[in-house]
């Protein structure tokens, strides 16, 4: 048996990523804002949903397919988009996409992502989504609509929660910067881990693959590409902006950080055709409530029709069982596949999603159903 097949769960896997990982690194996957409320709080509040089983149902086979940005989809999941995935792992997003694509699964890729969208594109033909931002420069966030246009994306997730970047404490005590330098108490956690490939760390650049083109002429001054990148969220956005991307793409398009019905509705009416409900995995506004919570509300100020995606928290596959009996129509992962990532590159990513894949079959079993459009407000219970 190797280390990987030895994994029983994500926590298994999350532990094999800090022993594999220097801890700055770790940390930065890892950690959330300020005091972590909202981190805790997106996984614990699954906890506080029962799911209420039917009996004697036939569930010889289990009806799993769905359709998520208009793409199917295996099982109602799907991998969020995530950026600096190369300091993880050198295989970076392409080993995440492989596994998504071997799994049948949508993968999103990130703007602060490590590979170019079109590498990315070419090696995958599996359904994808690029994560988007509205820059202070339109043109920019133009540019990638044509870019993902051309390359085949099939869906955007139009990233709404960072107006700023979020307060990582753990990033600054852990001493990692952005692209990463070395410090004194970096590099003594670095050398702790020789066995890591060190990608982010060989070149004074760290290449945010997919936006590099735009601040190549910034690399020599003082500005980090992240400060850079960072400075060109646009804070003064509104619906004006959603309805433009939503002209502008004429395709699936999610809102990414909604969290109130009435912002759901807004989405709608702006023409995205989706949700993800998420606190960036807790990582911008601490506080935030947990996505699951906001279910319920948000699908029924959205009607049937749109997507509503479950972002964070989800750590079981009986996780996925309790989003959708809420009303979500998928769950989407970030920190999970990042574990398996980390623990070991694609085949670890392909461990983690057979994980939870397994997990989401043996529960939808255990409850009676057999067949995941059966599945309603009848078969979970908040005990609170
Ligand atoms: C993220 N997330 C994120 N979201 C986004 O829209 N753009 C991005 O570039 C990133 N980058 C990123 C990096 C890392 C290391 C993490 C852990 C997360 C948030 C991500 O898409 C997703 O919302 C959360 O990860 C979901 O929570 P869980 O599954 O990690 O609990």
């Amino acid at each position: 048996m190797t280390p990987l097949e030895r994994a029983n769960n994500v926590s298994d896997l999350r532990l094999m990523a800090r022993r594999r990982l220097p801890r700055p690194i770790f940390d930065y996957i890892d950690g959330g804002a300020d005091d972590e409320v909202s981190l805790r709080r997106n996984v614990a509040a699954f906890a506080d949903y029962e799911l209420i089983p039917d009996v004697l149902n036939d569930v010889t086979e289990i009806r799993t397919e769905t359709s998520i940005f208009g793409q199917p989809s295996r099982w109602p999941l799907m991998l969020s988009p995530t950026g600096l995935t190369r300091m993880f792992h050198g295989q970076a997003e392409l080993a995440v996409a492989g596994a998504a694509a071997h799994h049948g699964l949508l993968y999103s890729l990130s703007t602060m992502g490590t590979t170019r969208l079109e590498d990315l594109a070419q090696a995958f033909a599996g359904p994808k989504v690029f994560q988007i931002y509205i820059f202070k420069d339109r043109g920019l966030t133009a540019e990638f609509v044509a870019r993902c246009r051309a390359a085949g994306f099939h869906g955007l997730a139009l990233t709404v929660d960072t107006p700023v970047a979020g307060n990582r404490e753990r990033d600054r005590v852990s001493g990692l910067s952005m692209p990463p330098k070395l410090t004194v108490r970096s590099l003594l956690s670095f050398l702790r881990h020789p066995g890591w490939s060190v990608p982010a760390m060989t070149g004074s650049k760290f290449d945010l693959a997919n936006v590099s083109h735009k601040v190549d002429a910034l690399a020599s001054g003082p500005m980090s590409l992240f400060d850079y990148i960072g400075g060109q969220f646009d804070r003064s956005i509104g619906w004006r902006e959603v309805e433009w991307l939503a002209r502008e793409w004429d395709g699936p398009l999610a809102i990414k950080g909604v969290m109130t019905p009435e912002d759901a509705h807004r989405s709608i009416a702006s023409g995205a055709t989706g949700v993800m409900i998420s606190n960036h995995g807790g990582r911008q506004l601490d506080g935030a409530p947990a996505p699951v919570d906001q279910i319920e509300a948000v699908r029924e100020a959205v009607g049937d029709a749109a997507d509503v995606i479950c972002d964070g928290g989800i750590r079981r596959g009986s996780d996925v069982v309790k989003a959708l009996a809420l009303g979500a129509t998928a769950c989407s992962i970030g920190r999970p596949y990042l574990y398996g990532l980390a623990a070991g590159g694609e085949p670890g990513v392909n461990r983690v999603l057979t994980i939870l894949r397994a997990e989401f079959n043996r529960t939808l079993t255990l409850a009676g159903i057999n067949d995941i459009a059966a599945l309603s407000l009848r078969h979970v219970h908040n005990r609170l």
